[in-house]
């Protein structure tokens, strides 16, 4: 018997999970979820691990109700609870009747107050990577696909919305059941819901946009190219499979920018910027509907087949949206992010391989822009190397070969060995794939405006330089300014750009880190602002970061968090946390 994932109890010698069926009812009021998850096996009359985090289990049962026997391990920290399942001889399902902890790290419910309504409380999940299991018992490796229905009670007053094909809604009383079913088969991180007061508004033939009320108008204008990115991405990758394409806006607290959640990506209302500057986002989850939830990571350690394959489809959608000078200034601010994160793992440098170890190691301590940048500089690489169409068709049959499959590093790198020979001449596969660093070699990203902001260095530009310049071109601009900036050179910037007032959030954050850095007074007091207005984080943690490493505003940092962090999502503030704890060390 072994272990199939250093993340979860799930052994191969043991059945596999193929389907799931899901019945639960939404409490508010205990912020717990009460149900019942019917798992089938490819066999019974065997014991099966199963992965559970702060789940109270009341009984297990064959679906006709007879009694399984069950055991639950000791609690481990970052794996959770083993639940070990004897499966009947003659019934490969299982049927856990359980309720969720209200602690359980991938649901977030919200007060009334802290949603954009006010009126309603809200409920949303986020189980990548490895929260599934505080949701649902399960093997929780995306090694171990599953296709599933489910049934969600919530008050009828709200909305429950969930990452898969809605059957129908059944009203009774004060609640309402809305039902779903997903046919494709998925890793168990892509499990997702989100109940609270929301509308559609249509974007296009597959696609419409759910957020509170008083967003959903803004939302509708700032994603209004969804279809012509879907159109792109299916000339590029082949046909969508998942039907539907919908996008819901969760409330500020939610830590990341987007998720792929299969037909319904969920996004950060940061990303409702009002010029749409920040729509990368939403090409980039699109893009996942191939490159993670077709062909997906085997475990944490091959993260980087999900988001580095991401990251260079999303470039290449936005070429054609928005032209090659905006992918290179995308894949400059890449550069920064990814040189940031690289001197950030200085003790831990081993983090800055793309295929990674992480037994022992949870893959939210993990998580870094490298699988990102770092993993897209290696796919230019190789396209340089054989050349765009000849890659092109390489992805294309990279897709057909692992669509619902999961794969990992090596089973990647015997294809790509297979697929394409004439690219390990010219690439050094290894030093990218197990090198700490980034290969000399790499790419650079160069275009024309690019030059300009280059060439500026750390000088203030003049209104007549920067006129014209996007939010992308300003976070380039700011992100090369040394560290730690002039005081000089941030005051300026502030008197004549009104920087630290910036609406697109990346720019705002841009400027703060070096404005801070530099003990910029105005900085500080939006920096306390922004941290109070959203949970994201992107954000979060280059700010409080930036407080914290500074005498003088260490304990403004950590007053803030203190007074903020029961706003954040449990992942965030986890996150906050031991970034400060690294800080007093
Ligand atoms: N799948 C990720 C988000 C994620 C990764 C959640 C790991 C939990 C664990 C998503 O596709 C993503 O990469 N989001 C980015 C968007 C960006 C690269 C455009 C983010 O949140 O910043
Ligand atoms: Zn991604």
């Amino acid at each position: 018997m072994a272990r199939i994932d250093p993340h979860s109890f799930a052994d191969d010698a043991q059945p596999r999970q193929t389907h799931l069926a899901w019945a639960a009812r939404v409490n508010f009021a205990t912020r717990t979820l009460e149900g019942t998850a019917e798992i089938h096996f490819s066999r019974g009359g065997a014991e099966v691990d199963l992965d559970s985090r702060g789940l109270s289990v009341q009984a297990v049962t064959t679906p006709a109700g007879k009694p399984l026997p069950f055991a639950l391990g000791p609690e481990e920290p970052i794996l959770g609870t083993r639940l070990r399942i004897t499966l009947a001889a003659d019934d490969p399902r299982c049927a856990v009747h359980y309720r969720t902890g209200p602690e359980a790290s991938a649901l977030q419910w919200l007060t009334p107050e802290q949603t954009a309504g006010g009126r309603h409380p809200f409920l949303y999940s986020q189980c990548q990577a490895i929260h599934a299991r505080s949701v649902v018992p399960l093997q929780d490796s995306p090694r171990l696909r599953i296709t599933y229905q489910a049934a969600l009670t919530a008050p009828r007053e709200l909305r429950a919305l969930m990452a898969a094909s809605a059957v129908d809604r059944t009203e009774s009383g004060a609640t309402a059941t809305e039902r779903w079913a997903m046919e494709h088969p998925i890793p168990p991180y892509l499990l997702a819901f989100a109940v609270g007061a929301l509308e559609a508004r249509e974007l296009g033939p597959r696609s419409c946009v759910w957020a509170e009320p008083p967003l959903v108008t803004r939302a509708a204008w700032e994603f209004a190219e969804v279809d012509r990115m879907l159109t792109q991405a299916e000339g590029l990758l082949g046909p969508y499979v998942w039907g539907r394409f919908d996008v819901l806006v969760l409330p500020p607290s939610f830590p990341y920018g987007g998720m792929e959640n299969p037909t319904l990506t969920f996004l950060t209302p940061t990303v409702l910027a009002g010029d749409r500057s920040l729509v990368n986002v939403l090409a980039h989850e699109l893009s996942h509907s191939w490159t993670g939830n077709l062909a997906s990571n085997a475990t944490a350690e091959d993260f980087w087949l999900n988001e580095g394959f991401t990251v260079f489809i999303e470039r290449r959608i936005l070429a054609v949206l928005e032209g090659t000078e905006s992918v290179a200034l995308h894949a400059a601010a890449g550069r920064q992010s990814l040189d940031d994160a690289v001197a950030g793992f200085r003790d831990r440098p081993a983090l800055t391989r793309l295929r990674t170890h992480l037994a022992g190691i949870d893959p939210d301590d993990a998580y870094s822009q490298v699988p990102y940048e770092k993993g897209y500089l290696f796919l230019r690489a190789l396209e340089d190397a054989v050349g765009t169409p000849r890659f092109d068709a390489f992805l294309r049959r990279y897709l057909q070969t692992f669509a619902f499959q999961s794969l990992t590093t090596a089973e990647f790198l015997a294809f790509l060995a297979a697929e394409l020979p004439e690219a390990s001449r010219a690439v050094d596969i290894p030093a990218w794939v197990d090198g700490e660093g980034i290969p000399p070699s790499a790419p650079r990203p160069a275009s024309a405006r690019l030059e300009r902001i280059r060439s500026l260095g750390a000088r203030v530009p003049s209104s007549a330089e920067a006129a014209g310049w996007t939010p992308l071109e300003w976070q380039v601009y700011l992100g090369q300014l040394p560290r730690p900036a002039s005081r000089e050179t941030v005051e300026a910037l502030d008197r004549a750009f009104r920087l630290s007032a910036a609406r697109n959030p990346d720019v705002l954050v841009a400027f703060l880190v070096p404005a801070l850095s530099a003990g910029h007074a105005a900085a500080v007091e939006r920096a306390q602002s922004f941290l109070a207005e959203v949970g994201r984080m992107k954000y979060l943690k280059p700010l409080y970061a930036a407080l914290a490493a500074r005498p003088e505003t260490r304990s403004v940092a950590e007053s803030c968090f203190e007074r903020l962090r029961g706003r954040y999502h449990v992942i965030a503030a986890a996150g906050v946390e031991s970034l400060l704890r690294r800080a007093r060390a």
